[in-house]
């Protein structure tokens, strides 16, 4: 059975593979279908059926979306849905990933209080009227500056107490076990499998 993934970014895809273990789990664009809308939605869950229902409508078969950020206490929970907006230079020559982390090392600069958590909503999409819907966290503080190079956004300054580490110095096997994406698709996963025998 075709899944698509209501996407462009690779590293999201990857994760997605990784987890669920899905051998046609497709992206829009390797079947030349271009994917773009507007995220209109004031929370990560409106966004989420917002990518879902719109790619849905193009392929007409089941779709999975993924709507996700990083939410900081002491910015009011910001970026929040606005994570990737908020990584946007203005400038398209510089680094899109250095510059959200370095905006944000800038306006955390003075703070104390540094907690924060991601978030993911995964849609699983089958048809206008059933859809599956997964919202998991995970929480860390903001570190002080970047360490590590795996994984990808905000996680070289996403530090987790428990293992001492940042998302970026896990492995993605690590990653996986205790992200908010991987917490979500663990759950998604046992639906799917569930759902197998009819899709
Ligand atoms: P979306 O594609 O609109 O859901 O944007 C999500 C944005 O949140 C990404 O572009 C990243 O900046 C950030 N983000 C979401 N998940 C992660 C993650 O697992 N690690 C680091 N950054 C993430």
């Amino acid at each position: 059975m075709k899944i698509y993934l209501a996407t462009n970014n690779k590293h999201k895809y990857e994760e997605f593979v990784e987890i669920l273990n899905h051998s046609s789990l497709l992206l829009p664009a390797q079947e030349g279908i271009a994917f773009n809308p507007e995220e209109t939605g004031n929370t990560f869950f409106e966004n989420a059926m917002i990518k879902a229902r719109s790619l849905y409508e193009l392929v007409k078969t089941p779709v999975l979306a993924d709507d996700s950020g990083l939410c900081v206490k002491a910015l009011g929970g910001a970026p929040g849905i606005f994570s990737a907006r908020y990584s946007t230079p203005p400038n398209s020559t510089e680094n899109r990933a250095d510059y959200g982390i370095n905006k944000l090392l800038k306006e955390m600069e003075e703070k104390t209080e540094r907690s924060a958590y991601f978030a993911c909503c995964i849609v699983l999409y089958i048809s206008e009227s059933r859809f599956f819907v997964f919202q998991e966290t995970c929480k860390g503080e903001i570190a002080k500056e970047k360490s590590g190079n795996k994984g990808f956004g905000y996680d070289p300054i996403f530090f987790i107490k428990e293992l001492g580490k940042t998302m970026a110095e896990l492995t993605a096997e690590e990653k996986n076990q205790i992200s908010h994406r991987g917490k979500a698709l663990q759950k998604c996963s046992l639906i799917l499998n569930n759902l197998a025998n009819e899709l």
